[in-house]
């Protein structure tokens, strides 16, 4: 891997020589660093990527085992060795393929039959007299369907949906004030039904509706793989959808973690849902790697990232209904691939994943996208526009929304030079060094590299689309990278030193073995505190 690591970066050297625009002037690049699957086009021609560092990154992929890897998760291998865990929340959106087996056994089946008790859930809930559903999950079990409630919004035809996942008392105490504890549903979600913060909420919900006149045993459902725990809560097993442990956390909406979804659009729309993701799955297996669209994202993010050596990249929504993706995709990418060994226990040979950050487009162009274009530091960006926006009678809002997301890829692509700069400053009346001191604060650098996620509307099967798209980018990143993007073991240490400071901030225990910082941080909450 070192060989095809120091080819790129002397690739990187020569790049850095030609701007990204002047990569134009060769005719039919947009047609050739852009790639298409249904109807959704993704154009990377807005990089540095040029065919010879295509061909070398493609052989990165290779050697780095992406294909054999991805059939191996796809047949069910343990290829989250760590915990010695098959990978397949692909299996959820199997909708009508072949068995996919683990360990000997055909779960498809089993899935079809906790997707077809889904619906039928679903149909009973969204018939019923309840109003309101609140989920309480968080990370994996909350950020997807919260993010897919919202953005599906114009298919919303079922009960309203909140979503509850901070320990911290205001999350829940806002969403149940002005809920009815009578017509209210409440999902604990939860892959392991051990997560403090779920269990905390849980319980407040419960006390909430029985103090208010709700009846928990009926009221309540769980989406769990531990269903001993779920019966200890007291939630009747018709109304716990079970799933396996070779769905991670973050991968899980498509099946019972997704169910707050299906309850908001219905079972029909929710197939769509899934169906688009399947596509994915059926484009990522069968496309050569020089038309893979997961495939091509990856080796983009690859390039910046580990290659160019951007440490952040930002995802970048052209959809208010997105604004929570940059957030899901915060976990999905940054939960999966920040590590700091390969498989075998050695360290990384270059950079893990990147900090992914970002916020629906237009807002952001009013808050951070100065630092993105004027920065001294580049920041790969991830946009993404439909061609159609749900309010016909609005489409003027859309065009705008369009014409925005286009001007900003163009704008951090070309740049505007202090000659440029210059001229429009004396053409403002300026002269000698006041017109060069100004023109300076209005020069953009320019060859800010993007790349363009398109599709002709924000529905369901496009929603499953995008989402299966950035999973498996994640999936073929890792690879590359020699690491295992399906655990999770640098969440684990906050969790057990919270656990062993609860006592402490109870004033149960002394603050001794403390560092003096959190001692004093202690002791100050302490004098502080109401009594
Ligand atoms: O703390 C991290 C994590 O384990 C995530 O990976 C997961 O999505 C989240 O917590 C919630 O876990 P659970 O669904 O088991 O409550």
């Amino acid at each position: 891997m070192t060989d095809h690591w120091n080819a790129l970066e002397a690739l990187a050297q020569n790049a850095s020589e030609h701007s990204i625009l002047s990569l134009f002037d060769t005719p039919g690049r947009a047609e050739e660093f852009s790639t298409q699957t249904g109807d959704m086009l993704f154009d990377y021609s807005k990089t540095s990527i040029v065919a010879g560092i295509r061909d070398a990154l493609i052989a990165l992929a290779g050697a780095a085992g992406v294909a054999e890897k991805r059939e191996a998760m796809f047949a069910g291998e343990a290829i989250n060795d760590t915990e010695g865990r098959a990978v397949l929340h692909t299996a959820l959106r199997n909708l009508d393929g072949g068995p996919v087996m683990v360990a000997g056994e055909d779960v498809m089946p089993g899935v079809l039959a906790t997707l077809e008790r889904m619906r039928g859930f679903a149909r009973e809930i969204r018939n019923s007299k309840i109003t309101d559903v609140v989920n309480i999950g968080i990370g994996g079990s909350d950020l997807g369907p919260a993010m897919a409630v919202e953005a599906l919004s114009p298919y919303h035809d079922g009960p309203r949906c909140h979503f509850v996942s901070n320990v911290d008392g205001a999350h829940i105490a806002d969403t149940l004030r002005g809920l009815d504890a009578k017509t209210t549903l409440v999902i604990v979600a939860s892959k392991t039904f051990t997560t403090i913060e779920t269990m905390t909420n849980a319980r407040t919900a419960r006390a909430w509706m029985t103090d208010h006149g709700g009846d928990p045993a009926a009221q309540f459902a769980a989406l769990s793989t531990a269903d001993d725990l779920t019966a200890d809560f007291g939630i009747p097993a018709e109304r716990v959808f079970g799933f396996e442990d070779w769905v991670g956390g973050r991968y899980s909406m498509w099946g019972p973690i997704g169910l707050s979804v299906m309850i908001a659009i219905g079972p029909d729309a929710f197939d769509a849902f899934l169906r688009g993701g399947q596509a994915m799955d059926r484009h990522f297996r069968a496309a050569a790697f020089e038309e893979n669209m997961p495939v091509l994202l990856a080796l983009t993010g690859i390039w910046h990232a580990q290659v160019c050596g951007h440490a952040s990249r930002a995802v970048l929504p052209y959809d208010q209904r997105l604004k929570k993706l940059p957030d899901y995709f915060q976990q999905l990418e940054m939960e999966s691939n920040g590590k700091r060994v390969q498989m075998d226990g050695t360290p990384v040979l270059v950079d893990s994943g990147p900090v992914v950050w970002g916020a629906a487009g237009t807002n952001g162009q009013h808050a951070f996208y100065q630092l993105i274009h004027q920065g001294t530091r580049v920041i790969p960006c991830e946009f993404m526009i439909a061609a159609n926006g749900h309010e016909p009678d609005l489409a003027h809002h859309h065009q705008l929304l369009i014409a925005n997301c286009l001007a900003q890829s163009e704008a951090l692509m070309r740049g505007r030079s202090a000659d440029e700069a210059r001229e429009k400053m004396r053409t403002k009346g300026f002269t000698g060094d006041e017109l060069e001191r100004q023109a300076q604060h209005r020069v953009f650098e320019g060859n800010r590299p993007s790349v363009t996620l398109s599709y002709p509307l924000l529905d369901p099967f496009t929603l499953g689309q995008i989402v299966a798209l950035y999973e498996h980018r994640v999936f073929v990143e890792g690879v590359i990278l020699g690491i295992n993007s399906f655990d999770q073991w640098g969440v684990e240490l906050g969790k057990e030193l919270a656990t062993s400071l609860q006592p402490v901030v109870e004033g149960t225990a002394p603050a001794e073995g403390k560092d003096g910082s959190t001692a004093r941080l202690v002791a100050f909450i302490h004098r502080n505190r109401d009594p």
